[in-house]
């Protein structure tokens, strides 16, 4: 038998590093894995059968919604439902958070905030796409429906966060605040197997990953940033590589093992950026210093920030310490006129 940790193995034994885990959270990660899985099936289908498209309606935030974005959040929502250990769920895809109303939820102590489907617009072209979650305990009391406070707690307060990562091979990747652990799917055994055991980013990279098409809109800072990225300076390896899918958690996924930095900072568009602080910053900030790197507004520690909304957005840098620093310091010193 070949030395194989599967995921499931792998959370008890952390889980057994804490004298009183109660075994919750292991369920809790148990009922991800399971919509992983499901949701995996289905789009590995994309193409044969009609899931791909747009379904002619909008998210709250005014995006069109993919039926594949809709597939996902209804998998997700079910499987957390299902095994007892949260009380509601916050997603892009919902205008409003949702109360599980069973008594066993209500009793529950955690919440989930998520993307159940990052990229979506990557699916009818057979690009990789991804889930993101994050996990808080709750604060409101036991016995009664989750409030808005549950979900707006600062990100540095996540009791787990990862995404999936549906690609070449789809991986489960997650941290419960000891290191971050990668887990590649196989499809012939159904489970996921260790892979990647306490990934590290690199403390510099050369790979920069931006949507350069809305150049003209960037702040001043990051025009000068990008305007350095693309230097001939052999000794410090630059030009760098630009590396953009369009999927944050593809990118974010490559960046973490090679060393990069992905940006998405605020246009003229979007005075906040594009990307959301409860679905998909905060769990990747949680994630990447864990692995030794830095996610950032351009000013504050993203994991700092006091939500005010659900839905919303923020500035985002993330990746290599040295870089997402370097960008800091281009922002300082180009300020925005008001
Ligand atoms: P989602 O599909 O969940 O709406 O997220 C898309 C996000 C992110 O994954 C990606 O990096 C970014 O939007 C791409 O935006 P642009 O097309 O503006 O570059
Ligand atoms: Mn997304
Ligand atoms: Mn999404």
């Amino acid at each position: 038998m070949p030395d194989i940790r599967t995921l499931g193995e792998f959370i008890v034994e952390k889980q057994n590093d804490f004298p009183h885990a109660s075994g919750e959270l292991s369920s809790l990660l148990g009922s991800i894995k399971l919509a992983a899985k499901i949701v995996n099936r289905e789009i590995n289908k994309a193409g044969l059968v009609d899931i791909t498209g747009a379904v002619g309606s909008e998210n709250v935030q005014g995006e069109e919604q993919q039926k594949l974005d809709l597939y996902a959040n209804d998998k997700f929502k079910a499987a957390l439902e299902a095994r007892d250990q949260v009380c509601g769920v916050a997603s892009e895809e919902e205008d409003e958070a949702v109360a599980f109303n069973k008594e066993l939820n209500r009793n529950a102590k955690y919440v989930v905030l998520m993307d159940p489907l990052d990229g979506s617009s990557n699916i009818d072209v057979n690009v990789s796409v991804g889930t993101i979650f994050s996990i808080y305990r709750r604060i409101s009391p036991k016995g009664t429906p989750p409030t808005q406070e549950d979900f707006l707690q600062p990100g540095h307060r996540q009791v787990a966060a990862g995404y999936v990562i549906y690609g070449s091979s789809t991986m489960l990747v997650y941290t419960t605040g000891n290191g971050i652990h990668g887990f590649t799917y196989d499809p012939s055994l159904g489970v996921f197997c260790l892979s990647h055991e306490n990934m590290r980013i690199p403390e510099n990279g050369s790979i920069y990953s931006i949507n350069e098409g809305n150049y003209i809109r960037f702040p001043e800072g990051v025009k000068k940033y990008i305007k350095y990225c693309q230097e001939d300076a052999p000794e410090d390896n630059r030009p760098y590589t630009s590396r953009y899918i369009g999927s944050l958690v593809s990118d974010f996924h490559r960046n973490l093992l090679k060393g990069g930095i992905y940006l998405y900072p605020s246009t003229a568009a979007h005075p906040n950026g594009k990307l959301r602080l409860l679905y998909e910053c905060n769990p990747m900030a949680f994630l990447i210093e864990q692995a030794g790197g830095l996610a950032s507004d351009g000013e504050n520690r993203i994991m700092d920030i006091k939500p005010t909304e659900l839905h919303q957005r923020v500035p985002f840098f993330v990746g290599s310490t040295k870089m997402v620093r370097q960008v800091e310091d281009f922002l300082k010193e180009y300020p925005e006129q008001q």
